[in-house]
């Protein structure tokens, strides 16, 4: 296997590197900075150890928060809220990203502990918008409070970003089902103007209007499948030379995606959404480790061939 499809970390080169890994030599990128000692990354425009070398007297620069006013909070569904944030201007640039997403926490609760990986659904004018299903004491939370804690940004929220971002005259189909549709709007942002987007959207789960009406302004063909019934999926890819998949759900529904997809072709390009669990979202908990060729793999920041990660162990 490429070592280099497995360990791409999402933030290698970018203003989050030389992350704390990094400095304690347990960079997921660089074998030179964590105790292999093998320099192997197969350069991919940065190298780590030397800009390491030229920053170590610094404090690695790690991600700010900063305190927001929500704008508008909305029950769309029984305890599933739309809520659209006002946030600074130097967070929302990046948060345009395919895959980004962000921690917030309650004003109230100001304890990282308190700290909840949500997608970023959309950002316009500065104006963050994110759905929520409120489920435990941290979620609770947030939907309750006028203001937010909102810390970011973070991008890891897709595996096979590659496949998006340069994608070019695709053919490219995204199958959504549940919360994780949230995500496809910026999917089909990226996509939409150098390629056809056929958008296929669960009618036996959630269904945001919002993400619907987006997609269709966006201009892409919207179809409605039913989960049961995947035959359709199959057809489509089939009679359309599909060249690229994007799935957004959990992980059930993409492994049966993935082998519809491998039954027709398995060079068709996989991306799908990152639902593993995530805590810190910065290499440090190991809190989504899952298991590649007997290696532990941090899912947050690590970008991974969308079906190594499918046929991984999970804990
Ligand atoms: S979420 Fe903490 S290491 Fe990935």
């Amino acid at each position: 296997m490429e070592r280099q499809k497995v360990k791409n970390c999402i933030d290698s080169g970018g203003n989050f590197c030389p992350c704390n890994l990094a400095y304690s030599n347990d960079c997921i990128r660089c074998n030179m900075l964590n105790n292999n000692n093998c320099c192997d990354c197969v350069w991919q425009g940065v190298c780590i150890l030397n800009t390491l070398n030229h920053n170590k007297l610094y404090k690695p620069n790690e991600r700010k928060q900063y305190l927001c006013k929500i704008v508008e909070n909305k029950e769309i569904e029984k305890d599933v809220y739309l809520m659209k944030i006002n946030i600074p201007n130097e967070l929302s640039k990046d948060l345009y990203r395919p895959g980004s997403y962000v921690m917030l926490k309650s004003k109230e609760k100001n304890s990282d502990i308190f700290n909840t990986p949500i997608s970023v659904m959309d950002i316009e004018n500065d104006i963050l918008e994110v759905v929520i299903r409120s489920v435990g004491p941290k979620t609770k939370a947030i939907v309750k409070s006028s203001e937010l804690y909102v810390k970011g940004p973070y991008f890891n929220g897709i595996f096979g970003l590659e496949n998006i971002n340069k994608a070019f005259n695709e053919k490219c189909m995204l199958i959504l089902s549940g919360l994780s549709q949230v995500n496809a709007i910026k999917v089909v942002k990226k996509l939409i103007d150098n390629n056809r987007v056929d958008v296929f959207i669960n009618s036996d789960g959630i269904l945001i209007d919002e993400v619907t009406n987006k997609i269709k302004d966006l201009g892409a063909n919207i179809y409605y499948f039913d989960i049961n019934d995947l035959e359709v999926i199959r057809g489509h890819i089939k009679e359309n030379n599909i060249g690229l998949v994007y799935c957004a759900s959990n992980l059930a529904v993409s492994k049966i995606i993935r082998d519809i997809v491998d039954s027709i072709d398995d060079t068709i390009k996989l991306s799908i959404s990152n639902n593993n669990l995530i805590c810190c979202g910065e290499g440090m908990c190991g809190a989504c480790g899952i298991e590649i060729n007997g290696e532990i793999v941090k899912t947050c920041k690590s970008q991974i061939d969308s079906r190594i990660f499918l046929d991984a162990k999970f804990k």
